[in-house]
């Protein structure tokens, strides 16, 4: 029988830990842990991100402020936003919803943020603490995936984890995670990407299979040995009229030919995406106890 990943509930149980550490925290005097998220323009996958994100800080018993911005806006006011909030001793965290405008240079919002409040875990202080094993913010996809795997008994020990796709938000950082020699790490990784030739060769000999390239449907029966563990982080939103909103959320795993042939897959959704957000209230909630010296 095929084990279904359950995401939504593994983040339940996380998010009911976090909430009751923080009633203590509130109970002993202290200010409830604060999340800001600056969501730019009007994109929907973003707009659902960052009101999932509001949310799981209401359930966690954090302050949480969404500060909106037309896509208009320039990089030098984004940059200001981000100074005054770096500097704003209320904040312990935020986050600069992806993908930004344009005419906007990703990497320089990042590398703006103050590191003590990156909890997404991008800035490059924190990616390369990440990759030599030091403490940090872990980003918060890659972050889920290894607490989800770990909360659901499946070992990573010795075995080989292939990750299809190589984004800095979720490959790269993934595969440094899941080499460290650490509890619910020390697996053998390889990174497959647009330039690998002979994928199925490859996916064929994973223990666990990540498939994060953002193409619907991509890991087909063939591409998985018998057994496999699957994590399908892919949330494309593909048109379908019998839906209320007009679109589904589609993974990068071929869901249904894939299932009967493994031995434990996580569903899109209700996998990888809401273990995200727990990532997040995670490193908020690390944040906050930081800056008051807990
Ligand atoms: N866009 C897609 N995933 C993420 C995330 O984890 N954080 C931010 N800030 N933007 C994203």
């Amino acid at each position: 029988m095929t084990k279904i990943i359950d995401g939504k509930a593994t983040s339940a149980a996380i998010k009911a830990e976090i909430a009751r550490e923080t009633a203590g925290i509130v109970a002993a005097g202290h200010a409830a842990p604060h999340l800001v998220a600056i969501l730019v323009g009007h994109d929907g996958g973003s707009e659902t991100y960052v009101a999932n994100k509001v949310k799981a800080c209401e359930v966690c018993g954090f302050r949480s402020t969404l500060i909106r911005m037309e896509d208009s806006v320039s990089q030098e006011e984004l940059l200001a936003e981000v100074s005054r909030l770096n500097a704003d001793d209320s904040v312990d965290g935020f986050i600069v919803q992806l993908p930004l405008p344009r005419h906007i240079n990703e990497q320089a919002v990042v590398e703006a943020i103050d590191p003590s409040k990156d909890v997404d875990g991008f800035h490059p202080v924190n990616v390369g603490r990440q990759a030599i094993g030091l403490p940090c913010f872990h980003s918060a996809t890659p972050m889920g995936i290894v607490e989800l795997l770990k909360r659901n008994g499946i070992e990573t020990s010795g075995k080989h984890v292939v990750i299809v796709g190589r984004s800095n938000i979720v490959g790269k950082p993934l595969a440094a995670m899941m080499m460290q020699k650490a509890e619910g790490a020390n697996a053998t990784v390889t990174v497959c990407h647009s330039a690998t030739p002979n994928i199925a060769q490859i996916t064929r000999t994973a223990d666990i299979l990540v498939a994060a390239l953002g193409r619907p449907g991509f890991i087909t029966a063939d591409m998985v040995a018998d057994g496999a563990v699957i994590v399908d982080v892919g949330t494309t939103r593909v048109p379908d009229s019998t839906r209320p909103k007009g679109f589904r959320l589609s993974g990068d795993v071929d869901f249904e030919t894939v299932a009967p042939k493994c031995s434990a897959i996580t569903p899109v959704p209700g996998g990888v995406g809401p273990m995200t957000i727990v990532s997040l209230m995670i490193n908020t909630l690390a944040a906050a106890k930081r800056r008051r010296g807990i």
